[in-house]
């Protein structure tokens, strides 16, 4: 199963990758996880990515592209992987394009997430990440059962440096006019699967297996 997740910051493509990953056996592959495990860990794609992210930008096609079709080529992606904020212009969706071609390989599905901008900023300044581990919760929606612990491993919980108010209106603005436009480019290939993502996460978790197949 090759899939990718398209949709607007908060829609829920994390929160749905986790679930989709154990129930296809196939890696979720992250470009914001990877980007923020290099920060942490001060590598120098780090401090390179750092800056943008840090004010909601989008980091430059060059440190993403070839990032991506490395860890594409790595042995467990081979029966499949699930995009998960890659591809986010045009022009990394057609590099995408030259690598699944080269490589004999499709797409299954483009799950496009569709959520309302009041939603979107509730979900991003509510969302809590554990410190340890990476799992991720929401204050109202999806909280852990003790206040700032880590329901899975004890860990704390900490919000994400891009999910300030401020930060997330502009990575809002950074999704509307450079990603928005592949919801056109998925229709042209046929590739696009649009879903009602405002709906409880279990719902759209079932939707989009249904859709997937099982
Ligand atoms: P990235 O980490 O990809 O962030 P994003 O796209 O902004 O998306 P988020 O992770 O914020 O949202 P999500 O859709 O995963 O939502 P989640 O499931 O957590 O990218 C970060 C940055 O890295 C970018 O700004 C850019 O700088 C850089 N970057 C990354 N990829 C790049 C690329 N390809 N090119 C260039 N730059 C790149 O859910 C959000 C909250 O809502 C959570 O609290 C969750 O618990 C809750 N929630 C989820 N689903 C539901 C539901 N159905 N109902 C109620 N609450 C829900
Ligand atoms: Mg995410």
């Amino acid at each position: 199963m090759r899939a990718v997740l398209l949709g607007p910051p908060g829609a829920g493509k994390g929160t749905q990758a986790v679930k989709l990953v154990e129930k296809y056996n196939v890696p979720q592959i992250s470009t914001g996880d990877i980007f923020r495990k290099n920060i942490k860990e001060g590598t120098e794609l780090g401090k390179k990515a750092q800056e943008y992210m840090n004010s909601g930008q989008l980091v430059p096609d060059e440190l993403v592209v070839d990032l991506v079709k490395d860890r594409l080529m790595q042995d467990d992606c081979a029966n499949g992987y699930l995009l998960d904020g890659f591809p986010r212009t045009i022009f990394q969706a057609q590099e995408l394009d030259k690598f699944l071609a080269e490589n004999g390989q499709k797409l299954d599905a483009v799950i496009n997430f569709e959520v309302g901008y009041e939603t979107l900023m509730e979900r991003l300044t509510g969302r809590r990440i554990c410190k340890k581990c990476g799992a991720g919760y929401h204050i109202k929606n999806i909280p852990p059962k003790v206040e700032g612990i880590c329901d899975k491993c004890g860990g704390e919980l900490e919000q994400r440096k891009d999910d300030t108010r401020e930060t997330a209106e502009n990575r809002i603005a950074v999704y509307e006019e450079s990603t928005a436009p592949l919801i056109g480019y998925y229709t042209e290939t046929g590739a696009l699967k649009n879903f009602n993502a405002e709906k409880d996460h279990s719902v759209v978790f079932e939707e989009i297996v249904k859709e997937l197949g099982e």
